[in-house]
């Protein structure tokens, strides 16, 4: 193994880490920008050292689901449950990473990507959530030495939804308290085995999709569909944040520890409208600020503690839970695919975001009663999600004003990218200009907020391949590299090279086409929950 990395990832083990203020933020509406910037045409150069990479996760690629002592995780098992997932799809064979990772890593070199965000799977590593596993342990390490040969920094996160499955059947799975601890655990196994090499640790993709898809709306695994769960989901995720956090930095004061979030950008609909503003407030709430004010606040935020008063959230929250949830971390991870328009009453023509699967679902917001969503009139992807660039630019000056920069902490967009229908041309190749006019414009987006002051210091493509997304099974493609799932064949697509090439130059070329899709004020319809 050699190690060509052009910089280190390690943070400065005697740098100030500035605690949570202890308190937390209310919610400030924003209004969407009108006007292109001056990124929004030209070539556009990114600041020296910006990060380039590409993102994927273990269940959605890795295959090999029941190979060398894995067994089943949360997603196994809810992929046989009729009419939870298109088609009935599961991730046993994927893309099949577990086998091809010399490949995949090879292409990622030779297209010039920095740095692969991947994630460990801890049913394959804790099998049963039991006995640690060495063969599974093994996968990781040949991958990083893979990774580390190729020049690529391996960006680890340590859950990406995969549960193993027996803590949830046996121990109530993230409802239970000790999953957190158990989950502290696992991450100190991880960074036993391959701590030596690995700088970046983040230790949760996600957790409001894992809380409350898995556990209120259940669109997602495990399919429980309890407002109770999901709050109490929500808060044992952060504290297994907390803990692992603590734990790792412990073992290595200078490694990069972080988390991942999505956000969208609640905007109401009407901003004159009391009740369109609160209605925004309440998702603001139950999706961005019940997570990031205890992460980087150190306090739950009131108006959502409010809104779910019914729902038990505060029996769970033990003295010191908040210590523990706020210790300081080195850098935020943002997955951003679009934003939201808000109102108290649901739009004429509704616009489902969410997978058209038989098993009926509920609102994964556990207060978001008599808040809708309704669709702008910009261009939307084959999911239905709108293409709004400028929401992920407020967002990350949002982030850098309220939650990371009075901390240090620096922000890496950690996912962005769409589903479109490709088209295979008759030599294979895919010219996917709309997904490569995506990157384009939220590119721009996330150099206006650097411009801005936002302190922004990477991007990871989602996804490096097509893969298993999820609810939506193999239909829908988001990846810079085709697979073609009969054969495993990889083939590079058009908005691949460019990404290569951006990476390679440090800087967005210059494009005629692609206007900035700016929001049109058409209310067009009613999108009922956010469900990626
Ligand atoms: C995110 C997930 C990722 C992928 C994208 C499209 O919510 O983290 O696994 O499914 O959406």
């Amino acid at each position: 193994m050699t190690r060509d990395l052009t910089q280190s990832f390690k943070t400065d083990p005697a740098a100030p880490r500035v605690p949570a203020p202890g308190n937390a933020l209310p919610y400030t509406p924003s209004a969407p920008r009108t006007a292109p910037s001056s990124n929004a045409t030209g070539s556009v150069a990114f600041p020296d050292g910006f990060l380039w990479g590409a993102a994927t996760a273990a269940y959605q690629v890795e295959g090999a689901a029941h190979e060398d002592g894995r067994e089943d995780s949360v997603w196994d098992v809810f992929a046989k449950v009729p009419g939870a997932v298109l088609n009935q799809e599961d991730g046993e064979v994927a893309c099949d990473q577990y086998h091809r990772y010399p490949a995949d890593v090879a292409l990622m070199k030779d297209l010039g990507i920095k740095a692969y965000r991947f994630s460990t799977s801890w049913s394959r590593v804790v099998p049963g959530g039991r006995e640690v596993n060495p063969a599974g342990l093994a996968y990781y390490d040949r991958l990083v030495d893979e990774l580390l040969g190729a020049g690529i920094l391996p960006w680890l996160t340590l859950y990406h939804w995969d549960l193993p499955q027996a803590i949830e059947a046996e121990s109530n799975g993230w409802v239970n308290r000790d999953t957190a601890y158990r989950f502290r655990d696992y991450a100190v196994t991880m960074h036993e085995a391959i701590g030596d090499r690995v700088d970046v640790w983040t230790t949760l993709n996600e957790p409001w999709c894992a809380a409350f898809l898995g556990y209120t709306g259940g669109q997602h695994a495990p399919g429980r569909q309890s407002r109770e769960d999901g709050l109490a989901a929500a808060h044992h995720l952060m504290l297994a944040h907390g803990l692992a956090v603590e734990a790792l930095r412990e073992r290595a004061p200078d490694a990069n520890l972080g988390i991942t979030l999505n956000f969208e950008v609640e905007d109401p609909l009407n901003p004159d409208d009391p009740a369109d503003v609160d209605a925004a407030r309440r998702l603001d709430g139950g999706f961005t600020r019940i997570f990031a004010d205890p992460i980087l606040r150190g306090a739950y935020p009131l108006d959502v503690l409010e809104d779910v008063r019914e729902y038990g959230l505060e029996q769970h929250i033990q003295e010191g839970d908040l210590e523990i949830i706020s210790t300081p971390i080195d850098s935020l991870g943002v997955n951003y695919y679009h934003g939201n328009a808000v109102a108290a009453v649901p739009a004429e023509r509704p616009l489902d975001g969410g997978a058209p699967v038989s098993r009926p679902s509920s609102n994964p917001f556990p207060g978001g009663d008599g808040a809708y969503t309704h669709p702008r009139g910009l261009p939307v992807t084959t999911q239905n999600w709108e293409v709004q660039p400028e929401g992920l630019t407020r967002l990350l000056l949002r982030l850098q004003q309220d939650y990371t920069g009075p901390r240090g902490i620096a922000l890496y967009v950690t996912e962005n990218g769409s589903a479109y229908d490709d088209v295979v041309g008759p030599d294979g190749f895919v010219d996917d200009q709309e997904r490569l006019g995506f990157v384009d414009v939220h590119l721009r987006a996330v150099k206006d907020a650097i411009d801005e002051g936002a302190d922004v210091r990477g991007y990871f493509g989602w996804s490096l391949l097509d893969n298993y997304e999820w609810a939506w099974g193999y239909g829908k493609r988001f990846g810079l590299v085709r697979v073609d799932f009969e054969t495993q064949e990889r083939t590079v697509k058009a908005s691949g090279r460019w990404y290569g090439q951006v990476a390679r130059a440090n800087a967005v070329p210059e494009r005629s086409a692609a206007p900035v899709p700016y929001p049109t004020g058409d209310d067009g319809g009613d999108k009922a929950v956010p469900t990626e």
